[in-house]
């Protein structure tokens, strides 16, 4: 079966976050499926630097303002197709948002841009390609089967990575999508008198999945829907969630360069030599005590506010902490301004650093993640395959993916992490204080860690769960 998949970020291409790791190990483990799948990614520098032998296969005139070429490719191991649009990808740094921090003003052109393209390429208009399936992911590829469904050709995937983003716009932007006037309707993109991408890809694409089962019933919900909950409700049927799993191999405590000393299930103690290593990097007093570790987007979604309000606190109770993180300018204050007052005791690095976001995982006690909503969640499962404690809220992938060492848990063997639920602060504090406890329990944590690093995170089961949906989709829908 011949898959397009269409991202707007590809794992080790372009990344901001789990997206781009989840389409960048999507490939491997379906080929074990009979699946080939093969990845449409926009042409940024960065993509179109490690394009191996390119081969050009469709030329534009004028595609969204400009002309454009589409060519295909190997990079990094992945077969991919490129739209190299110079006047809408040819810019440096974050792939959605300029120098000054704010969206680019053309984002409603660049992601139409890749959709048409999507769509057509799917169907075959554009060279000897043809998919059996195109498969999206986002709002920015979720226009593709919009333009499927006037133009007809394969049946269609669209997966939410997170249904904050929508990709919304004011109506006039209707104009430049060059779709048929009677898609701006409610059936097609129009969502409260805008134009909303994510929208038109729900309405439209054969089936919908997201990242976690729990995240698929949540977003049929008001709390969780962000407004699509209707929409959502109204296709449940088609609605369903597959966990994300890791690329074992990029993530694998015993091969990892990343460390400072590489270990496995087996002798886990080495996990010391990363301790160390994360106690100089992120200038920590040296000692036995816990380190909680953060590696995050620094935003409302991650809990990472409430977390900032409790700093003083963990560091009066004993603990510490290693962060990496960017994101909101509050919440990246707020733990500078801890790590000042708490020098030894708090350290933080406000950079994107993919090394250093696998030494934390291999070196600190705990992997923080108090997220408000969490579709799925990554580094929740790097840290299971690292010995890394999860401290997760109870939502989304986080509920899914970690087992709470209560008691029962616990007794029975089974507990893989800590779970949280309201999410706010007096809960988390609790959480931290039961941390706390089990982490000074040696026997008990040491059973914590090693149940998680025998979990398989691996893709293996949710890569199957895909290619049956692929079946079901492109035989029955
Ligand atoms: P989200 O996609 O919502 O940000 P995920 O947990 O799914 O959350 O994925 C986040 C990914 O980004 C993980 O691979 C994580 O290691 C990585 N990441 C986040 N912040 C940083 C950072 N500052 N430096 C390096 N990697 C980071
Ligand atoms: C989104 C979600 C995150 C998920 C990732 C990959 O960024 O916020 O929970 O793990 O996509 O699916």
């Amino acid at each position: 079966m011949q898959v397009l998949s269409v991202t707007s970020e590809l794992y080790p291409l372009v990344k901001t976050g789990g997206l781009a790791d989840v389409t960048g190990a999507l490939p491997g483990a379906l080929k074990l499926h009979g699946v080939t799948m093969r990845t449409l990614v926009p042409g940024y520098p960065a993509i179109l630097a490690a394009l191996e032998t390119p081969t050009l296969v469709h030329e534009f005139k004028n595609l969204m303002g400009g002309p454009a070429t589409l060519k295909s490719g190997k990079a990094k191991g992945l077969d991919i197709f490129v739209l190299d649009a110079p006047h809408l990808y040819n810019r440096a740094g974050n792939p959605y948002l300029g120098p000054d921090g704010k969206d680019w003003p053309d984002n409603a052109q660049r992601y139409a841009a890749l959709s048409q393209v999507a769509a057509d390429l799917a169907r075959g208009a554009l060279g000897s390609y043809k998919a059996d399936l195109l498969h999206v992911h986002d709002w920015q590829a979720a226009l593709a089967p919009v333009y499927l469904r006037y133009s007809g050709g394969p049946k269609t995937i669209i997966t939410v990575h997170n249904i904050a983003f929508q990709g919304q716009f004011p109506a006039a932007y209707f104009n430049v999508l060059n779709l048929p006037p009677q898609a701006f309707a409610i059936d097609g993109v129009e969502f409260y008198g805008n134009v909303s991408f994510l929208k038109g890809g729900l309405a439209c694409a054969d089936a919908i999945t997201t990242v976690s089962p729990t995240y698929a019933n949540e977003i049929c919900t008001a709390d969780y829907g962000m407004g699509l909950q209707g929409l959502l409700q109204a296709r449940r049927a088609q609605v369903s969630g597959i966990v994300n799993g890791i690329d074992t191999d990029v993530w694998n405590p015993a091969t990892d360069k990343a460390l400072a000393i590489n270990f496995s299930a087996k002798d886990f103690s080495k996990r010391e030599g990363n301790k160390r290593a994360v106690e100089k990097r992120f200038g920590l007093e040296v000692g036995d005590g816990i380190i909680h570790g953060v590696v995050s987007r620094l935003t409302w979604q991650k809990g990472l506010d409430i977390f900032a309000s409790l700093l003083d606190w963990l560091v009066a109770s004993g603990g510490r902490l290693a962060l990496i993180g960017t994101g909101e300018a509050a919440i990246e204050t707020a733990v500078k301004e801890a790590a000042q007052r708490h020098p030894g005791r708090i350290g933080v690095i406000t950079a994107y650093d993919e090394n250093l976001s696998h030494l934390v995982q291999g070196g600190c006690d705990t992997m923080l993640v108090p997220s408000r909503f969490e579709p799925c969640g990554l580094t929740q499962l790097y840290g299971l395959r690292y010995g890394c404690v999860p401290v997760v809220a109870r939502t989304g992938g986080l509920a899914d993916t970690i087992i709470d060492a209560n008691d029962a848990a616990l007794a029975a063997g089974v507990a893989t992490g800590i779970q949280f639920s309201p999410v706010d602060g007096l809960s988390l504090q609790n959480a931290l204080v039961r941390t706390q406890r089990l982490y000074d329990n040696t026997a008990a944590w040491k059973t914590l860690q090693a149940r998680g690093m025998a979990t398989d995170v691996s893709w293996d089961r949710s890569a199957a769960e895909y290619a049956t949906l692929y079946k079901t989709v492109t035989k029955n829908v």
